[in-house]
């Protein structure tokens, strides 16, 4: 996977950066729904992704994860092409519904799969950055009432003690959950993803559950897997005011309150922020004592995964309103491309958060329509994908990445989203976020310009290091 030496450019982190310090990690990231398929195979139980896809209307096209990428019988492939790649790290989650049958007994042809995956990985010596939850809840627990049920979040510490027993000494990071507030707000809230439920009021109460098994999962994790490292992975973006009036101001803040503050203040502080149930009055979780101790349990890193801003509105006293900018760069997925939010709000979490713990930026990337040239037997399909504007979006947030670190923020790492095109929820298969391409007809590969540009750098970081 190479070309000309002069590609690196086209992503690498600015001259002078410490991103380019060999202990800086870099990575791509998946997940276990948007990519394994063989939803049925091996004893995999369903999960609320599977029952959700199947509900007319709520996924485009009707599309489902039943073979995505195959990764689940592609996947010593595609260690082969993250070796290629050439990257430190590779972020994946595990599906639960996979690994533990409804009684809470192990299933051992799913915790198999796993483990072969972690051995690959260490053989060619990319670690693992394994998440627990990244939105596959089995389905029976959604029928005993998911997230809004308490129980749920012991039943996730006891799959968090199953899979840290399992893949002991072979996980760099352990990350709890990804994005409890998609996990909450979009499962519970508004609908739009698993399990499909809409009020706020059990989104709250879903959020303080995620965040309690999270907490309950802790002292598993610490204790069966020693050496590795235990964090979270929450979803970020700044809010910026779209005029200077006072209201505006206040929309930005209550913004930031909701989209971050309503998960990063209980994990960093030990308590919701009050200005949450402002916004939405009369939400409030029921927590009970010892709740918000188990929850601030000190962890070893944070991930965070930044794709946008959002500039707000004033609506009334307690509210904002969305101002799309409509004369900046926008993504496929419409979300606007501002590399300064991430500096910005890496900043911000400085100045506010005192506990704040060391830094992974988990997830970052953009979607495209990335097509391919000529037909799948085409002599052109074996030309890359020129993705130019994925290209130079990564470019331009490693430099704020960069930048964010000059100023004292603790970042150790930087994966993309994602290493290949893949189910991308709601939006099914179209929105293509991999940097490297995936035909979803024959499954075929094919690393996007991006894919060669990171894995020059990649390759050039190495030999500099080899160098000295
Ligand atoms: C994040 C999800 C990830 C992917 C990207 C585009 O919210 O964690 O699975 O869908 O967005």
């Amino acid at each position: 996977m190479t070309e000309s030496p002069d590609i690196a450019h086209l992503v690498a982190p600015p001259e002078g950066s410490r991103m380019h310090h060999p202990d800086f990690v870099f990575g791509v990231g998946t997940s276990s729904y948007q990519i394994e398929g063989a939803a049925r195979e091996d004893g995999r139980l369903p999960s609320i992704w599977d029952s959700f896809c199947a509900a007319p209307g709520k996924v485009a096209r009707g599309e489902n994860g039943d073979v995505a990428c195959d990764h689940y019988h592609r996947w010593a492939k595609d260690v082969d092409l993250l070796a290629e790649l050439g990257v430190d790290a590779y972020r994946f989650s595990i599906a639960w519904p996979r690994v533990m049958d409804a009684e809470g007994r192990p299933n051992p042809r799913g915790l198999d799969f796993y483990k072969r995956l972690a051995d690959r990985l260490a053989e060619r010596g990319i670690r693992a950055f394994v998440t627990l939850y990244h939105w596959d809840l089995p389905r029976h627990l959604e029928d005993r009432g998911g997230w809004l049920n308490r129980e749920t979040a012991y039943r996730f510490a006891d799959y968090a003690d199953l899979m840290s027993r399992a893949l002991s000494g072979r996980v760099a990071a352990w990350a709890t959950h990804n994005e409890p507030w998609c996990a909450a707000y979009l499962g519970y809230g508004n609908g739009h993803h698993a399990p499909g439920h809409t009020s706020p009021r059990w989104a709250a109460q879903a959020m303080h559950h995620l965040l309690l098994g999270h907490g309950l999962a802790l002292p598993a994790l610490r204790a069966n897997d020693a050496e590795a490292q235990v964090g979270l992975v929450a979803n970020i973006a700044p809010g910026y005011p779209a005029s200077d009036s006072p209201a505006d101001r206040r929309a930005a803040e209550l913004f930031e309150t909701y989209q971050n503050a309503w998960v990063l203040d209980p994990l960093l502080q030990g308590r919701y922020p009050e200005a949450m149930w402002r916004l939405w009055k009369g939400c409030e979780p029921l927590v009970l004592p010892g709740d918000m101790d188990t929850i601030a349990r000190p962890i070893d890193y944070l991930g965070l995964n930044y794709y946008s801003r959002s500039v707000l509105r004033a609506k009334g006293d307690d509210d904002f309103d969305w101002v799309r900018q409509p004369d900046a760069e926008h993504t496929t997925m419409d979300w606007e491309v501002y590399p300064q939010g991430l500096q910005d709000i890496l900043e911000s979490f400085g100045r506010q958060y005192p506990k704040l713990p060391p830094i992974y930026i988990t997830e970052n990337g953009m979607s495209s329509a990335d097509v391919m040239a000529g037909g799948a037997d085409d002599a052109a399909a074996e030309e890359a994908v020129d993705d130019v504007q994925r290209q130079h979006y990564l470019k331009r947030h490693f430099a704020a990445c960069s930048r964010a670190m000059d100023k004292g923020i603790d970042v150790r790492g930087y994966f993309i989203w994602s290493l290949m095109d893949n189910f991308e929820w709601a939006w099914g298969y179209e929105r293509r976020f991999g940097i490297v391409h995936v035909d979803f007809d024959t499954q075929r590969r094919s690393p996007k310009r991006s894919a060669l540009a990171y894995a020059e750098y990649l390759r050039q970081r190495k030999a500099r290091v080899g160098a000295r």
